[in-house]
């Protein structure tokens, strides 16, 4: 028996004796009771009661390929160039690096647990499994890193798409690639994080590996762990999230439609719905990083998704590197 066993036993949220688990598995208890701790080490907040034995505080549902396709449209389930749904890798983005030269477009990589999931400016990503989505999807681009200006802003928009399609509202967007839960006006905890990566030429090929962890569920440890405000779906909808098969597959249904899209017209096709996003606009701001340290006021993007800040001096500061903190003043 191994660990992903285990977490598909209890994935129904009903309690299952440690006895019940080693017959269904054929194992013995202490084997049970090893898989239970290792799942625990990782985030998954197993309960245990002497009466019933082990549980989930909540069903969930365990990530299926077959599933994912069956809810996409035949058209974009066509387009794929390979969906994969592993137990536990790396970094679904360190993965599709490795295959960078044979993977297809639209390759999608999706894994239950990342040991060593990555965020943005070298910071972990704490990836436990069976709550949250952790998926990273493989696009070429003829045209070079010059023609993808603002294309981590216009993956935000089509994770706001996909949420959309599951009518789940109640988020905005965090320049450059931050998605927050959206309190009343202000903007709430993180939801989820995108990262671009590119490789290939200035002018020429290129590839563009894009990985998105979303929040689903959190527990109480990973609140504790993440060192800012965070938020999950089951909070926006107002306790149990949606199906996790079907978040991947409206994640996968937007990136594949998003994708052409901004193939063809670049960050002026989701300009608009970033704009209507925007939980910077007008808000009062303190920017630090290679463009110094100052105060202003939010007030957009450019046409190339460069930030664009009303400094309290006067001046209008255009900051296009994301290596820059910006927290409200
Ligand atoms: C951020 O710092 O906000 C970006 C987080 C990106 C996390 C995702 S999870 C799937 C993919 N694999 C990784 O190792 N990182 C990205």
């Amino acid at each position: 028996m191994d660990s992903q066993q285990l977490l598909a036993m209890l994935a129904p949220g009903q309690a299952l004796s440690g006895t019940a688990m080693a017959t269904r598995a054929g194992v013995t208890r202490a084997a049970v009771w090893k898989q239970i701790e290792v799942l625990r080490a990782r985030g998954v907040p197993i309960e245990a009661s002497t009466a019933a034995g082990y549980k989930l505080p909540w069903p969930l549902q365990m990530l299926d390929e077959a599933s994912i396709r069956a809810s996409l449209p035949a058209s974009l389930s066509a387009a794929l160039g390979a969906l994969e749904v592993h137990w536990e890798l790396d970094s679904t983005s360190s993965e599709l690096q490795r295959r960078v030269s044979q993977a297809a477009d639209f390759s999608m990589l999706l894994a239950e647990t990342q040991t060593a999931g990555r965020g943005r400016r070298g910071r972990p990503w704490l990836s436990p499994p069976g709550l949250n989505l952790y998926l990273s999807c493989l696009k070429r681009f003829e045209n070079g890193f010059v023609s993808l200006a603002g294309l981590s802003l216009a993956i935000g928009v089509m994770v706001l798409r996909a949420m959309g399609n599951l009518a789940i509202t109640g988020a905005g967007l965090k320049w450059p690639n931050d998605l927050l839960a959206v309190n009343g006006s202000s903007a709430g905890g993180k939801l989820g994080g995108i990262l671009v990566e590119l490789t290939g030429e200035y002018q020429g090929p290129c590839v563009a590996i894009i990985g998105i962890g979303l929040n689903l569920r959190l527990t109480d440890l990973l609140r504790e762990q993440a060192g800012q405000p965070i938020s999950d779906l089951a909070t926006l909808a107002g306790g149990t999230p949606a199906d996790r098969n079907h978040v991947a597959a409206s994640l996968i249904g937007a990136l594949i439609e998003g994708l052409r899209q901004f193939e063809q017209e670049g960050f002026a096709g989701f300009a608009a719905d970033f704009a209507r996003h925007d939980l910077l606009y007008g808000e009062r701001l303190h920017l630090a990083g290679a463009c110094g340290e100052f105060d202003g006021t939010g007030a957009g993007v450019d046409s190339r998704g460069a930030l664009l800040v009303h400094a309290d001096d006067g001046e209008l500061h255009r900051i296009d590197s994301a290596d820059v903190t910006v927290r409200p003043a």
